[in-house]
């Protein structure tokens, strides 16, 4: 196993897009960022140095950071932010996770700008459980917009009302062709007729859940999440913020050319969304064509399509499938209704101390345990789609967490609602992966649902997309002490209070117990002496 180094100035930068100069904070000067390459078993150790005029914190999404807290970023919930002018290191070991996640900023909305992609393949000696490809490329989807993201957060706190959408999606930084304008070029894939290439799919957009095609191409699944699949095979790939999927491609068509396009998964009703796709190019070597081949896209409301992928998929056959017997059951409801909560509390991060130095220092009355057994308001959660429920819309905010003692094996319904804004909504969980026994449309029902577990080969994720209107159960092993949170990645949700955490105990012995933080952690002062970049 060796040790991956890296450096990240964090910096403004003025980038010209859809004719428009902005400025926008960026990692070494490019939007995406650096690409981290690290085999499974490696350390990784990226220094952030802050030259931005921002608090900044960085997170590696969906690494297990067991006993690593310390090193997971997102702001005051583990650390305090970088200020300007400062930096911290992030360390932690990569343990029993293969295939593509990614790292982004975890404060305000900056991720927008700030993130790249995280590969990481099997330790030397070790293959992947599929042919090895003839080349491997990230594939980022993302959004740009032509206002400062920033702004967008604070319009949407100001307001509660749904924030600007994107002026237009990108695949690795870019916008493509049907964009009015566009100054940068198409992204481009060179390929060679007969080989196969891995395409690494991130889902980095802030709000908006995707569906992927290559014209004439189909994708054949093999992870998600940097977890195993059974191999599952598709024309189109469909993610939502947080997640990602590893699919093969074989160059198996006339030599030509060929688009790969993403367009936005809406489900969504009276929720106003941007309607526009991006395009790359697929060039077959040997390729004269000037009129590259195109694919009808889903339309932006096609839930079966989206839902037959996102339920099909399985875990790898032969894969860790262990399913833990719940002991800690947990119903989570969640909604948006000019604050959005879970349980019916907002949750809102504190502001002098972060949660995981007061969970290390037995510093009292940052967080309260009192998670979730406040008893949710009690409505039929998808009907209940526009009734004036008062005491849904004026949630109470608080930082209230659910104690696990270490090793609990935890059990969740996630219950999407109808409120307002009907979406799906994806869920992410730091710290864990989990299994994904069942989803459905509808409410829960804890008598009939359980028939439909899949106890034998769940997929395994770290952010679900909980179909609007519906619930998805799932189970994970409490096995990493510290505080993990479990938010909405739609971006604008999280300040929104879609949010909540875990503080799982320590265990019995020094191999379970967090360990002190490292020297460079921002802790001086207390974090609240210092400006938060949203007020
Ligand atoms: Cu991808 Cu809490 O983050």
């Amino acid at each position: 196993a060796d040790i991956v180094e890296h450096t990240f100035e964090v910096k403004n930068l003025t980038v010209r897009r859809l004719c428009n100069e902005q400025v926008v904070t960026a990692v070494n000067g490019s939007v995406p960022g650096p690409t981290i390459r690290a085999r499974e078993g490696d350390t990784l150790v990226v220094k952030v140095i802050n030259n931005s005029p921002y608090n900044i914190t960085i997170h590696c999404h969906g690494f297990f950071q067991l006993l690593s807290g310390w090193a997971d970023g997102p702001n005051m919930v583990t650390q305090c932010p970088i200020q300007p002018g400062r930096s911290y290191t992030y360390r932690f070991k990569i343990i029993d996770q293969e295939g593509t996640l990614w790292w982004h900023a975890h404060v305000s909305v900056l991720r927008a700008s700030v993130h790249g992609a995280l590969v990481i393949r099997p330790r030397s000696g070790t293959k992947y459980p599929f042919t090895k490809p003839y080349r491997e490329v990230p594939v980022i989807l993302g959004e740009w917009w032509k206002a400062d993201v920033v702004d967008l957060e604070k319009q949407a706190l100001a307001t509660g009302a749904a924030p600007n959408v994107s002026d237009a999606y990108t695949i690795n930084g870019r916008p493509g062709d049907l964009y009015n304008c566009t100054q940068s070029p198409t992204y481009r894939l060179n390929v060679i007729q007969g080989k196969t290439y891995l395409l690494r799919i991130i889902n980095a957009a802030l709000n908006t859940q995707l569906f992927f095609k290559v014209a004439n191409h189909s994708l054949r699944v093999v992870d998600i999440d940097a977890a195993y699949t059974d191999p599952y095979n598709t024309d189109v790939v469909v993610t939502g913020p947080g997640q990602t999927v590893d699919a093969l491609l074989t160059t198996d068509q006339a030599v030509g050319s060929y688009y790969m396009a993403a367009s936005p998964y809406a489900s969504a009703v009276g929720v106003v969304f941007n309607d526009t796709t991006t395009r790359g190019l697929l060039v077959y070597n040997g390729s004269t064509s000037t009129s590259p081949i195109m694919s009808q896209m889903p339309a932006a409301n096609d839930t079966p399509t989206a839902h037959t992928f996102f339920s099909s998929i399985t875990g790898l056959a032969g894969g860790p499938h262990w399913v833990p017997v719940p002991t800690q059951p947990w119903i989570g409801i969640f909604g948006a209704r000019l604050a959005a909560s879970m349980n019916n509390h907002s949750f809102q991060p504190p502001t002098t101390l972060s949660m995981l130095q007061a969970f290390f220092f037995n510093v009292s009355r940052i967080y309260a345990p009192d998670f979730p057994d406040n008893p949710p308001v009690v409505f039929d959660y998808t009907n209940d789609t526009n009734s004036l429920n008062t005491s849904l819309i004026f949630t109470p905010k608080s930082t209230s967490v659910t104690v696990l003692k270490y090793n609990a094996t935890v059990e969740m319904v996630l219950q999407n609602t109808a409120l307002i804004g009907i979406e799906n909504h994806p869920i992410h969980i730091h710290g864990f992966n989990f299994r994904v026994l069942a989803q459905g449309f509808g409410n829960y029902d804890p008598f009939n649902d359980p028939s439909k577990f899949n106890l034998v080969n769940p997929q395994v994720r770290n952010t679900i997309g909980v179909p609007a209107g519906g619930w998805a159960v799932i189970r994970f092993i409490a096995n990493n002490p510290g505080v993990w949170l479990m938010h909405c990645h739609m971006d604008l949700h999280l300040p929104w209070g879609l949010a909540s955490a875990f503080v799982v105990q320590n265990g019995p012995t020094s191999s379970s117990r967090l360990p002190p933080p490292p020297a460079d952690f921002p802790q001086d002062h207390w974090c609240g002496g210092f400006q938060q970049n949203i007020e």
